[in-house]
């Protein structure tokens, strides 16, 4: 790996990737006389689109690795067709300390990671010797600058797509001690309305972080999600709202959280997975990450394609079943354009790819020239 550069420096920290990045071939697609990307015509045809958008290829990079203007603009030129601005909150909001990232190694012979697993808990070697297929660690905290500075920077990645490209804004409550539960909906709205300034067409709204206390996500709670798009719908009117989701083991559940959101006419589709939260040791058996709280981590990339999949398909099958139009965006482990073409055929509509792309800044065109 050592003369490959990903586009987020995963050994610089994170304020260092937001002033510094993207670094390697995302760095050079920014240069001048570097234009709009020639590959993005190669069309799906003209019935492709995201949430009502037309796109060239239904393709693109999810909340995550692409931190500013500078990245999503290098993310279009590079082919990919929808490129989303990471998370933004309603409030400035500082990251975990560094390393916020580290390479995970599975005990399977595939790399996977099953969610539910004995493995989740016991352990799971993480250190810096990265390799492919890619599966890392995340640990950030979803940092986030002030609506201030990062207002005029979503508006001006909206502005840099090209023909046939969407800039995805991401966006999710913040809970802070003391507040009420009305509090915590309020917040959603209010950077719901934040988002729609910027001039977005459409959005999509995290509840796959852990907010809620360890271990405990939003969109475990599927009442108080709906109770929250209710809210945010207030605000935002026609423009699309995606729910991000994590892994959701139980049928009901998920069932539920598509009736309590779809069902209500507040929400128009669904992202998902996010990272599948595991134990994380070194090479002696010790906590791998720094710090208090930090025992446990979200992994992503190739381990967590299989769960990726399965929730995929499972949504769809509810799809068909309420009889409910709704567009699923497939995320997790898409690191070549077979795993692309295996989520469409699951029921996804769109793809996404975080750790994949980070590790190769091809993997559009090279998706774009397998069809
Ligand atoms: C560096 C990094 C940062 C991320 N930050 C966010 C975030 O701010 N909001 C979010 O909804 N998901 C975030 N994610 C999760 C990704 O959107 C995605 O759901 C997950 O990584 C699984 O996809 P992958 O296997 O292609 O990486 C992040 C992922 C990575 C790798």
């Amino acid at each position: 790996m050592s003369d490959f550069e990903p586009f987020y420096d995963v050994s610089r920290s994170y304020e260092d990737n937001y002033e510094q990045g993207p670094f390697g071939a995302f760095a050079e697609a920014l240069k001048d006389g570097n234009g709009a990307d020639a590959a993005g015509t190669t069309s799906e045809g003209a019935s492709a689109s995201f949430l009502g958008q037309p796109v060239n290829l239904p393709f693109g990079i999810p909340a995550g690795p692409l931190l500013n203007s500078r990245f999503t603009t290098a993310a279009f030129r590079m082919g990919f067709d929808l490129a989303t601005y990471k998370t933004v909150r309603s409030r400035a909001w500082g990251c975990n300390p560094f390393p916020n990232v580290l390479a995970v190694h599975p005990k399977a012979a595939d790399g996977s990671l099953t969610p539910g697993s004995a493995e989740l808990d016991e352990g799971v070697l993480a250190d810096t010797n990265y390799e492919t297929p890619i599966s890392i660690s995340n640990s950030f905290g979803v940092p986030s600058q002030s609506p201030d500075a990062w207002q005029p920077d979503m508006r001006a990645a909206i502005e840099a797509a090209g023909p046939g490209q969407v800039l995805v804004p991401s966006f999710q409550g913040s809970r802070v001690e003391g507040m009420s539960e009305e509090e915590y909906i309020a917040d959603h709205a209010t950077t719901a309305r934040l988002v729609k300034e910027t001039g977005a067409k459409l959005m999509v709204m995290n509840t796959s972080c852990p907010n809620e206390g360890h271990n405990r996500l939003l969109c475990h709670n599927p009442l108080l999600v709906g109770r929250i798009t209710e809210a945010v719908k207030q605000e935002i009117g026609d423009i699309p709202l995606m729910v991000k989701l994590a892994y959701i083991p139980s049928d009901g559940d998920l069932e539920l959280m598509v009736r309590s959101t779809v069902g209500h006419g507040t929400v128009q589709g669904f992202s998902t997975i996010n990272t599948i939260s595991a134990k994380l040791v070194d090479a002696n058996g010790n906590q791998a990450l720094p710090g208090a709280g930090r025992d446990h981590s979200g992994v992503c990339g190739n381990a967590i394609r299989g769960a990726g999949l399965d929730m995929v398909a499972r949504l769809a099958a509810i799809r068909e079943k309420l009889g409910l139009d709704f567009a699923i965006n497939g995320v997790g482990g898409v690191v070549s354009p077979a795993d692309y073409q295996a989520y469409r055929d699951a029921g996804a509509d769109s793809v996404m790819s975080a750790t994949g792309a980070m590790w190769d800044a091809e993997l559009a065109h090279k998706i774009k020239a397998s069809r």
